[in-house]
């Protein structure tokens, strides 16, 4: 066997053997690199004596040609080994389910809110946005409470650390800023918002709640008005069959006051459980714009009158739906929460 056969049995079995590309590479350097057994076999050539040359030249660029050739189709069986592999390694079961994407709900609080939103809006009113936190001044003294006035006993206060400043602990503030805002001009207006009060936390009273207050003001603004925006609410809030009765009450900011019932939704005044007994479940606040708070205002009490009503959306919620616990709405419970 001549050394160019041997030489082509020794680098196939060695190609054969490589188990990567690595070693495929290093096995190309070794027989095709500058000091490689087939380039030295090719400079042999010069050397062969000249009867033998011109065979031993033709073998030994076949060994090169047939040796190239198989290490070129070696290399690319290990590429495509390789990529195999990794794609069976990574391989994602595209069958499996995927994982479901929880959809987000409006919280119940914010849902009451735009229902009472959309009916005032319907009715012709504004939607007005005033602060949470206010002076004592808006909220107490310009509503006709001056300082140490028995009446600030109806809402116990969270103060802050600057003198005068305090959270606003009903949106009846709100009503001294619209008016400041439109004076002269006829007003019809709702304002939701939060409102923080420093009270035993029951299932009954949270130290913070939502409040929609109402107002109206005009030339000829009467309790008639009143009565029928409320019960207009009432009837598109619980249905077409709702009776309202107004009682006489006492606010510092209305004359005369009125507390608003509603017959109960779920006896209509037969009395059950959720009234009480009673037949009637309490729904808002309200009376007419006391001249004081007019004229602090900006308006003129003898040309002008209005309404003020101020209701909780979440009473009205627990009545909707038989929530019995305040506490419910802002303990950030999913299975409370999810179920509306
Ligand atoms: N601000 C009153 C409260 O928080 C409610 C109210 C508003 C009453 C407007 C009359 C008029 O209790």
């Amino acid at each position: 066997m001549s050394d160019l056969t041997a030489l082509e049995q020794r680098a196939i079995a060695e190609l054969h053997a490589c188990g990567d590309e690595a070693a495929l590479r290093q096995w190309h350097t070794r027989y095709f690199g500058k000091q490689g057994e087939v380039a030295l076999a090719l400079k042999r050539i010069a050397e062969v004596p000249p009867p033998d040359r011109r065979s031993y030249g033709q073998e030994a660029n076949r060994i090169k040609e047939a040796l190239t050739a198989a290490y070129e189709e070696a290399l690319r069986q290990a590429k495509e080994r390789a990529l195999n592999e990794t794609l069976h390694a990574d391989a994602v079961d595209v069958t499996l389910p995927g994982r479901p994407v929880r959809r987000g709900r409006l919280h119940v609080a914010t849902q009451t809110l735009r229902t009472i939103a959309s009916i005032f809006t319907e009715l012709g009113f504004q939607i007005y946005r005033s602060r949470e936190v206010e002076d004592d001044a808006t909220n107490f003294e310009l509503l006709n409470m001056p300082p140490h006035h028995p009446a600030r006993d109806m809402w116990d206060t969270f103060y802050t650390e600057v003198p005068g400043v305090l959270l606003r602990t009903h949106t009846s503030p709100g009503q001294i800023h619209v008016m400041r805002e439109f004076c002269p001009k006829p007003i019809r207006v709702i304002l939701p918002g939060m409102c923080y009060r420093y009270e035993a936390i029951t299932p009954r009273s949270e130290i913070m709640f939502h409040q929609v207050e109402g107002l109206a003001i005009g030339r000829h603004v009467t309790m008639a008005d009143l009565k029928g925006t409320i019960v207009a609410f009432a009837r598109r809030m619980f249905g077409e069959q709702r009776r309202v009765r107004i009682r006489s009450s006492y606010f510092p900011f209305t004359e005369p006051s009125i507390e608003v019932d509603m017959d109960c939704i779920v006896c209509s005044g037969k009395g059950c459980g959720l009234c009480k007994r009673m037949g009637w479940l309490e729904i808002m606040g309200a009376g007419m714009v006391h001249p004081v708070v007019l004229r602090n205002g900006g308006y003129d009490p003898d040309e002008y009158s209005g309404f003020a009503f101020g209701m909780g959306p979440q009473r009205i919620a627990m009545l909707q739906y038989a929530i019995d616990d305040i506490r419910q709405f802002w303990a950030n419970d999913l299975r409370f929460l999810q179920q509306f």
